[in-house]
């Protein structure tokens, strides 16, 4: 079952009390693309959880006004902002995690794959500093099309001899975010309390809901089956089409970016029993990459707890899945390989 006591869920007396109860810790963690509009609203959840005590906010513009700004919040989390590649080092030293939503968003007609012209070199100049400044990192990439950033980043890490498999994450954990909102306005449950493992990758029907695992058990019928497991897969675009040409989700990104990041500082702090979905190396499936529940330790990636037992209907849509899943890879690795 998938540990949910990491969710960013804010209460009267603040969203650090909402955070598992785990002791505080001082973790430096950095964010590149702070300003933009996923890098915004995580950087304050961040800003606003015990378990920061460093934040470093990087981008190539607005990070000085961001960090100003967040630095008055009265939390003990220290800000700093850091502007434009002369930065970047000094923005990196020290961090123990590195949250990266830099790069652009879809428009209304693109794909996740659209973006890679533009996003495959800005997740490449930034992880090869990561590698470089930081190189013991947890490194969480939100960047689309993550089938293809994380492909980039595990490449870049190899190229300068630091690569660790266990501490590269692809994010996926707004897909997991709204699988249980969406079974849960279905069933009518508090969302709160469902959590359905989401598999595969981030992109269309790379993604891949297993209903048959959802806790607590549901029932739904396979007509509503498809339509749900649909809606969860074009969720993104849903958001990308209600934002009419102003960009693709940020907010629930954030929340569901936060959530990611504390449950593995909680699991670098020593708690045990955390589980988060994300897109890592793995050798589950034929697929070279993929996602399925990771227990999480202080070191990363302590388990990858496998897909489990599938339904029919799941084992039809793992199938499906593979030939973009490979090519998306493929085309992530290719990058690097031939980049000077
Ligand atoms: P945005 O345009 O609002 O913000 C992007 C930020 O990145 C901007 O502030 C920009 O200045 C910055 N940036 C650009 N190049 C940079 C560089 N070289 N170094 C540092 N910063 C740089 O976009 P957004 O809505 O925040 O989305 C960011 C990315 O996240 C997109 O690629 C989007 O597709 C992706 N995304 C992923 C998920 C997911 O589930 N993994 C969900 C939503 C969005
Ligand atoms: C999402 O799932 O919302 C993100 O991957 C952004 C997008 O382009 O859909």
């Amino acid at each position: 079952m998938l540990s949910r006591v990491a969710r960013p869920v804010a209460t009267a007396a603040g969203l650090c009390r909402s955070f598992s109860g785990s002791s505080q810790c001082n973790a430096k963690v950095a964010v590149l693309g702070a300003s933009g509009g996923i890098g915004q609203p995580l950087s304050l959840l961040l800003k606003n959880s015990p378990l920061v005590g460093e934040l470093s906010l990087y981008d190539i513009a607005h990070t000085p006004g961001v960090a100003a700004d967040l630095s008055h919040i009265e939390t003990r989390a220290k800000v700093t902002g850091y502007l434009g590649a002369e930065q970047l080092p000094a923005a990196l030293k020290g961090c123990e995690m590195v949250v990266i939503p830099a790069g652009v968003p879809r428009k209304p007609g693109m794909t996740r794959d659209d973006l890679f012209t533009t996003n495959a070199s800005i997740v490449a100049d930034l992880t090869e500093a990561c590698a470089r400044h930081c190189p013991e990192a947890m490194i969480c990439v939100i960047s689309n099309p993550v089938n293809s950033t994380i492909p980039i980043t595990t490449e870049v890490f190899k190229k300068l001899g630091v690569y660790n498999p266990n501490k590269i994450f692809g994010v996926s954990t707004l897909d997991i975010v709204r699988a249980n909102t969406f079974v849960a306005e279905l069933k009518g449950l508090d969302p709160a309390r469902v959590s359905v493992p989401v598999i595969g990758g981030h992109a269309g029907k790379t993604i891949i809901p297993l209903i048959s695992q959802c806790n607590p058990k549901v029932e739904i019928p396979q007509d509503k089956l498809q339509a749900l497991t649909e809606r969860i897969q074009e969720a993104g675009t849903e958001v990308v089409k209600a934002k009419a040409g102003a960009g693709s989700a940020t907010l629930s990104m954030a929340y569901a970016g936060a959530r990611f990041a504390f449950s593995l500082l909680d699991a670098m702090n020593g708690k045990e029993g955390v589980v988060e979905c994300a897109f890592v190396r793995s050798e589950e499936t034929e697929s070279p990459y993929f996602s399925t529940p990771l227990l999480l330790g202080k070191n990363g990636i302590e388990k990858n707890l496998g897909l489990g037992k599938l339904s029919a209907f799941e084992e039809k849509l793992v199938a499906e899945a593979m030939s973009e899943l490979k090519a998306s890879i493929k085309k992530g690795e290719d990058f690097v390989k031939n980049r000077k």
